[in-house]
């Protein structure tokens, strides 16, 4: 299924339904290290990144029963220390390694992890974590391929502040805190829903953890935590990637489990495009209402801020509003690489090194291409393309759904990283599309 043939122009109309975060259940599957008991996890996508963490926790010794409801127990008794070359080999492009690191040094006293991937959209370092787990009292060690690990005095409370709100960051220290000796505190907190929920999921375990309005969490330590019982948060990103596909073919999606209250931020900016939406008890509705889309000013930014995940289906959207809009994206210093395709298939896309619209960013001055100004309406036209990495991948393809005539779309099975049923969903809505070699 690497290659697919996408006859464009029909607008996308039906329903889809969403299972839990690939953001938060990664990480809630490598919290289950913590526990002396099992943990079951509800809401599971069967996503390759849930496979790669599954196989990545199998060889570290958790049992793990994934059924097709999406129901998970993991059983973490007889956890044990992987070879790095096998970790290596299962990884793959996935980050998630690196928040094994807390967990195994807390189980086992040591933790290797190889040099990591993920998706080709800025160069993604690991020194926060690094850093982070120093201040516990880690003893990093840089080997060929990887890190070695060790805690030859224990993990301890620390004080941490973090340069910039990193997500993975902050849950390494989440994860490493939980069962540290003494209190941490850690400033300059991401806050993202996600995080919020793997709070949940270690409060359920027995952690003592507070968080303050000002991006300050702080962790009591303990001395044992047990499994947890848990339904994922759904996921954010998967909901704006199809109310920007709605918003782009002209049409209408229910996207089934979708919250208000963790989307306000998308759901501003979807309604100054010209989308409507309509919340129902069971999910959110988007649609095109017909008529001419708005051009906007977009600055992607950490948690309350407009996610850097929901720009580049929404840039596709954008191909069709009146005018110019202007796209500044802070968090990563490129993921404006999508945009190529883009333009191949008609679409008028500028790229930019300086700061675009709005307040600078710590990418100004640096050489990044990092804000994008995006004219329209244009008719976007069928095209071969090669999807680059996930949400650029799903960009590609609600392009080429958009477009007139036959586009060639390949590397497909890349978003199939975070999107449950990718193809099968897109069937129901409606896409005409089908299998090349
Ligand atoms: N950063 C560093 N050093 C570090 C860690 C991060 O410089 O040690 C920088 C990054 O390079 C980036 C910024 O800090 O410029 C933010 O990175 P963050 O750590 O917040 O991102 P992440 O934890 O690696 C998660 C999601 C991403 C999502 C970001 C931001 C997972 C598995 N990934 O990444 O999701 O974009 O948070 O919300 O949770 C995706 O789903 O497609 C995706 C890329």
């Amino acid at each position: 299924m690497s290659q697919i043939t996408v006859e464009g122009g029909k607008p996308l109309v039906g329903r889809v339904d969403l299972k839990g975060a690939k953001n938060l259940v990664t990480k809630a599957m490598v919290a289950a290290l913590l526990g002396e008991t099992p943990s079951i996890l509800r809401d599971v996508p069967k996503i390759s990144d849930v496979e790669v963490v599954q196989r990545l926790l199998e060889l570290h010794g958790v049992t793990i029963d994934f059924d097709d409801a999406g129901v998970m127990k993991l059983d973490p008794s007889k956890v044990k220390s992987a070879r790095m070359v096998d970790i290596d080999a299962h990884a793959g492009s996935s980050r998630i390694p690196i928040l094994f690191c807390g967990p195994l040094l807390h189980q086992l006293g040591e933790a290797f992890i190889p040099d990591l991937g993920g998706c080709h959209i800025g160069d993604r370092p690991v020194d926060y974590h690094l850093e982070v787990l120093r201040n516990f009292g880690a003893v990093i060690e840089k080997l060929p391929n990887g890190t070695r690990m060790t805690a030859p005095n224990g993990l301890h409370g620390a004080k941490i502040s973090l340069p910039y709100p990193s997500v993975g960051a902050t849950e390494q220290v989440l994860l490493t805190a939980t069962k540290a000796q003494g209190l941490t505190e850690l400033s300059g907190a991401a806050v993202e829903p996600e995080i919020m929920d793997l709070i949940a999921i270690l409060q359920k375990m027995g952690a003592i953890i507070s968080v303050d309005t000002d991006r300050v969490i702080r962790i009591e330590g303990v001395e044992t935590l047990n499994g947890y019982s848990h339904r994922a948060l759904f996921d954010r990103n998967e909901a704006a990637s199809w109310a920007a596909a709605a918003l782009a073919t002209g049409g209408e999606i229910m996207v089934g489990g979708a919250r208000q209250q963790e989307m306000t931020t998308f759901l501003n900016v979807f309604r100054k495009i010209g989308g409507a939406f309509e919340i129902e008890d069971d999910g959110i509705r988007f649609k095109h209402p017909g008529g001419a889309l708005q051009p906007v000013v977009i600055e992607t930014d950490v948690h309350p801020g407009f996610m850097t995940d929901w720009q580049q289906p929404l840039v596709v959207a954008l191909t069709q509003a009146t005018g110019l809009s202007i796209v500044h994206e802070t968090v990563y210093e490129n993921r404006f690489g999508f945009t190529e395709a883009l333009v191949k298939m008609g679409a008028q896309i500028q790229i930019y090194r300086e700061c675009l619209g709005g307040n600078p960013c710590r990418f100004g001055q640096r050489n990044f291409y990092h804000s994008a100004v995006i004219s329209g309406p244009t008719q976007l036209v069928g095209a071969d393309i090669t999807v680059p990495d996930l949400r650029g991948g799903f960009s590609h393809m609600v392009a080429a759904l958009a477009a007139q005539g036959t586009s060639n779309v390949s590397n497909v099975q890349l978003i199939s990283r975070g999107y449950e049923h990718f193809l099968e969903k897109l069937e129901a809505l409606g896409a005409s599309f089908s299998f090349t070699e």
